[in-house]
């Protein structure tokens, strides 16, 4: 197998000579184009995306080349998926808080992740979630009063936080809730911050943001291996994911370590809560932007009857499901995913070097006019089936693709789908705000300040 790419194989492959000749960004020297991508990483998306299918821009030296083109990214990810592994910043900054999780292991380690995760994804086993997805919906939707004013963003993630929990763990952490949201918080900005900043030290270094996510990492080390310890100390199968990593062997009838339970816990803690709260807030913007949406949505709602939604209804949700995936192709929460070569490897053409940066840039594809036309125009019926076969493989990545694909693919569209349904049975969010939320690109795309709204209680069949 290659060698993994070093820092210094990622410098080479930005050298002149090395790097392929594709439109690049005009940039600063020393920095690059470092400031705008901190400044406005999406502005900057949309204008690598103008350059063209593939284009380069530099952070400080090192090039980073920005796929917006469907047949491009489908080669990076699928088809030539064995020549590129993640990018390193993400191993880097996500490691103190991930470890060696699903989401940050690489070749051998990472398959053999995925092989013994695979069951608690399986689509008979994330039906058993479907309960406990639609009561924390209604939990969530009967506290509210009518006419109180909230901040829906902050609503949404406790509650994916607390399915998160009760799915993962079967632990109801909404007495956690508010200590590992906040560790959470903390870790992720520390990580952003690491992943954004000029200064670029080892995680040994005590710097204030090393320090913030220590602080973090213990405080959900505290929960989760406390869960953990429970757990193995009680056995059986609680139906959960936890109790299926526990009974996990490899092929050589090894069962995991309380490490490596722990990395995936964190991963899947991380990786499945904020992603799926981000898409449910920015539906229910889309919903309030869009009343001719919500009539049609509501309308399929209720046709269900007036019991919380069950896995056995989702196929009578189409349009609610149209509506989510609408969503994720304007505010996809996962906006880029990075990639870096392996080995020397030609792309579409273009020789990319061992250690060369790629950048697939989502939320600018998901914006061209050639795959969605009309594309700031918010409209669900491009999500038919027919539409989408119409399209290029590769034009619409909110869950990537690959090898690498989202392993909670199906569990947050299931999840999203009875919350929403939850949700609307009961009330009906109303913007208080009619400007649409500016997107703030974190490690996911939150709105920036949240989604404030006054409830309105709505009942069955009421327009
Ligand atoms: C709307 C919600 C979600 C979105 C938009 C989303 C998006 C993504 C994307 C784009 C990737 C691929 C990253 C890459 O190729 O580099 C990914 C990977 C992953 N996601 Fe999700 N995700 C969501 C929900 C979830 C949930 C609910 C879980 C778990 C409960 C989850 C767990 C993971 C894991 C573990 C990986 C790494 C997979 C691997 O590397 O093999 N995600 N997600």
């Amino acid at each position: 197998m290659d060698a993994s790419p070093t820092l210094a194989d990622t410098w080479r492959a930005s050298r002149p000579g090395r790097i392929p000749n594709v439109p690049a960004l005009p940039r600063r020297p020393l920095v690059g184009n470092a400031l705008e991508f901190r400044k406005d990483r999406l502005a900057l998306q949309a204008r690598l995306a103008d350059l063209g299918p593939i284009a380069r821009f530099h952070m400080g030296p090192l090039a980073v080349h920005a796929i917006a083109d469907a047949a491009l990214a489908q080669a990076v990810l699928v088809d030539q998926a064995d020549a590129f592994m993640k990018s390193r910043g993400l191993a880097v900054f996500a490691k103190p808080l991930l470890g060696e999780g699903l989401l940050t292991s690489e070749g051998l380690d990472h398959r053999r992740a995925r092989k013994l995760l695979a069951p608690a994804f399986a689509a008979k086993r994330i039906a058993g979630y479907a309960t406990v997805m639609a009561a924390e919906a209604a939990r969530t939707a009967a506290a509210w009063n009518h006419g109180a004013s909230i901040d829906l963003a902050e609503a949404m993630m406790e509650m994916t936080l607390a399915i998160a929990g009760r799915t993962l763990f079967d632990a109801d952490v909404r007495g956690d809730a508010r200590a590992v949201g906040a560790a959470l918080t903390d870790a992720m900005q520390a990580m952003l911050d690491g992943l954004t900043s000029p200064l670029q030290v080892p995680y040994a270094w005590p710097i204030p943001r090393h320090q913030r996510m220590r602080k973090a990492v213990a405080e959900l080390d505290r929960i989760v291996y406390r869960i953990i310890g429970d757990r193995r100390a009680s056995g059986g199968d609680r139906g959960d994911v936890l109790s299926m990593l526990l009974v996990a062997k490899d092929d050589d009838g090894s069962g995991l370590s309380d490490k490596q339970v722990r990395d995936e816990v964190m991963t899947l803690l991380l990786a499945g809560h904020e992603t799926t709260a981000n898409l449910l807030t920015w539906t229910f913007y889309a919903l309030g932007a869009h009343p001719e949406v919500r009539a049609r949505l509501e309308a399929e709602v209720d046709a269900l009857g007036g019991q919380p939604p069950t896995a056995d209804d989702l196929p009578r949700l189409p349009y609610t499901l149209a509506v989510l995936e609408e969503t994720m192709r304007l505010w996809p929460p996962a906006y880029t995913v990075g990639r870096t070569a392996l080995r020397d490897v030609t792309i579409g053409g273009h020789a990319l070097a061992k250690g060369a940066a790629v950048m697939i840039n989502i939320h600018a594809m998901h914006r061209r006019p050639d795959y969605f036309p009309d594309p700031l125009r918010f409209d669900p019926d491009r999500m038919t089936p027919e539409a989408k076969k119409a399209r290029p493989k590769g034009a619409y990545l909110p869950f990537g693709a690959g090898p690498r694909v989202c392993i909670g693919n199906h569990f947050a569209l299931m999840e999203a789908q009875l919350c929403v349904a939850a949700i609307v049975q009961q009330a009906r969010p109303v913007l208080r705000d009619t400007a649409a939320p500016v997107p703030e690109p974190m490690i996911t795309l939150r709105p920036k300040g949240g989604l404030p709204v006054r409830i309105h209680r709505r009942v069955r069949g009421e327009a």
